[in-house]
């Protein structure tokens, strides 16, 4: 789908993320309605389309708009009747959210692994979570915290970016995509892959149309999505997901930008001394390096940074043993080659690589990596200062030999990143010491969602030191 597509992509398309791929598609109705400035996406849209309607994203306006033809008369439409569909459908998305009888056990919602107080990420510290129809299946991969997502683009192996270096003749390689091994481009197709799970909810397309039509809110749905949504139970799953899709782009819910860093940036807050440092630390590309895969600055477009370039990159994160899929010595999580992904299966470059989340909120977390081997974001840094100098901290040690990135087969460690901090061996000096670990945690923590700069704890341990 993206080859299609990517030839006709503007800059401004790709911006609009996951959604780039309608973007440009998108129908005369809404040329007509006026929303071409929406187009845009991310912090932009959101801020355009809210000085005509708070609380509306461009993308979710351009959604419904472009996606919306079966549910709604195609065409004609002014920007007032698509906002109002919007809102009906967030309503209702919030509510097939928060819906455990989606689910096949009556007890799993998207809400159980993607909590609002945990930035919709896992409420819990469980490396995987369970589910399936007994609540006993395990899944292999960490829960992922899906706010932000409306910056991910769409999956391609080649990406062509302008923002960040100003070349768009690098070539970044495989970048974008929903989920570790960015298997899937849209958050309605994504949708699907949870409900139907065996291991997470469990239904089917038939069971989830028919728990919508039971449900207390099965009203509000067919008002939101038109009188014939339940004359097929395809319609109806149809308008589920796309209904999922709408409420996950609702702005001040989902991408906010409400951090302290965000206020810093603004010019509207102080990082204390130690988050200062950890600032500098983990932009130093000769110390921990880390922006340049967690993007830390503004686009050259003044979009606020993301956090990530959505790059897939091979860590060679240890393997967790504690999970039931690893019990089989000849299993092996490879992300983009597969088992899960397997449109490039048998490309051994791309075994072992996983898609850059972004850090945004990542200190709400407990459970980090594909995996989830880890639940500290200490052990998370640590692992990138000592991963080449002192690898028996990470990885099993047998007969005195260290079992070095035992959870990737050897034939694939030439895709292993290799950049700093991941350049030293055994005997070199880990790129951060321990309080510069803990410098780089306290920055992380100023990407939490929901600074308050009035809060008088926050003057008080705030610093000298401004962004200006
Ligand atoms: C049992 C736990 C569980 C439930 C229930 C669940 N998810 Fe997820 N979600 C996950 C896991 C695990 C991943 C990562 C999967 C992967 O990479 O293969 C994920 C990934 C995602 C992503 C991609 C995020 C990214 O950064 O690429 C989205 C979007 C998402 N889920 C939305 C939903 C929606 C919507 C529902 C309800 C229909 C839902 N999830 C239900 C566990 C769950
Ligand atoms: C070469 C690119 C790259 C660099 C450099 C890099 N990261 Fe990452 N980061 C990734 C990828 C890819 C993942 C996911 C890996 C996986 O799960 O297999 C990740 C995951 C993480 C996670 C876990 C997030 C979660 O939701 O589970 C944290 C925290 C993190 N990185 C912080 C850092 C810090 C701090 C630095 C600098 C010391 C850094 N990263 C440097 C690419 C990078």
């Amino acid at each position: 789908m993206w080859r299609e597509v990517a030839g006709l992509r503007t800059r401004q398309a790709w911006r609009a993320g996951w959604l780039g791929a309608l973007g440009v598609s998108v129908s005369v109705m809404l040329a007509a309605c006026d929303a071409g400035s929406a187009q845009g996406g991310g912090a932009q849209a959101a801020t355009a389309a809210q000085s005509v309607h708070p609380a509306m994203s461009g993308a979710q306006m351009q959604k419904v708009s472009a996606d919306g033809a079966a549910a709604i008369p195609a065409g004609g439409q002014t920007r007032a009747q698509v906002y109002e569909s919007v809102k009906k459908m967030t309503a209702v998305g919030k509510q097939l959210f928060f819906d455990p009888s989606l689910s096949l056990s009556g007890k799993l919602a998207c809400a159980s692994c993607h909590s609002p107080q945990h930035a919709f990420g896992p409420p819990n510290a469980l490396s995987v979570q369970f589910g399936g129809q007994d609540m006993r299946q395990q899944g292999m991969r960490a829960a992922h915290d899906i706010k932000y997502l409306q910056k991910v683009p769409s999956f391609t192996e080649h990406y062509h970016d302008s923002d960040d270096e100003g070349d768009e003749s690098v070539d970044a390689g495989p970048t974008g995509g929903l989920m570790w091994d960015g298997r899937v481009n849209s958050a309605h197709d994504q949708a699907r892959m949870p409900l139907t799970s065996t291991f997470e909810m469990g239904s089917t397309p038939q069971k989830v149309a028919a728990a919508v039509k039971a449900a207390p809110y099965a009203n509000q749905f067919r008002d939101a999505f038109g009188e014939r949504v339940f004359d097929s139970d395809d319609a109806t799953f149809k308008a589920v997901l796309q209904a999922l899709e709408v409420f996950e782009e609702t702005p001040e819910l989902f991408y906010p930008y409400t951090s302290k860093y965000d206020a810093f940036l603004a010019g509207k807050a102080q990082l204390t001394k130690a988050e200062l440092r950890g600032l500098q630390l983990f932009n130093d590309e000769t110390k921990g390096n880390c922006a340049s895969c967690h993007i830390s600055q503004r686009a050259l477009d003044g979009s606020a940074p993301a956090f990530s370039d959505f790059g897939l990159i091979a860590l060679g994160v240890p393997r967790n043993r504690t999970l039931a899929v690893n019990h089989d010595p000849h299993f092996y999580d490879l992300g983009a080659c597969g088992p899960e992904r397997t449109d490039l299966k048998g490309q051994d470059e791309y075994c072992g690589i996983f898609r850059t989340p972004t850090l945004r909120n990542v200190a709400l977390r407990k459970t980090f990596f594909h995996n989830g081997i880890y639940h500290s974001l200490e052990e998370v840094v640590r692992f990138y200062a000592e991963r080449d100098t002192n690898p028996e901290k990470f990885y099993p040690v047998v007969k005195g030999k260290v079992q070095k990135f035992d959870d990737l087969p050897k034939k694939y460690w030439a895709n292993l990143n290799t950049d700093p901090p991941f350049d030293r061996k055994p005997g070199d000096k880990p790129a951060l010491d321990e309080s510069e670990i803990r410098d780089v945690v306290a920055f992380l923590k100023t990407l939490t969602d929901g600074y308050q700069p009035e809060a008088p704890q926050q003057h008080a341990d705030a610093h000298i030191v401004s962004s200006k």
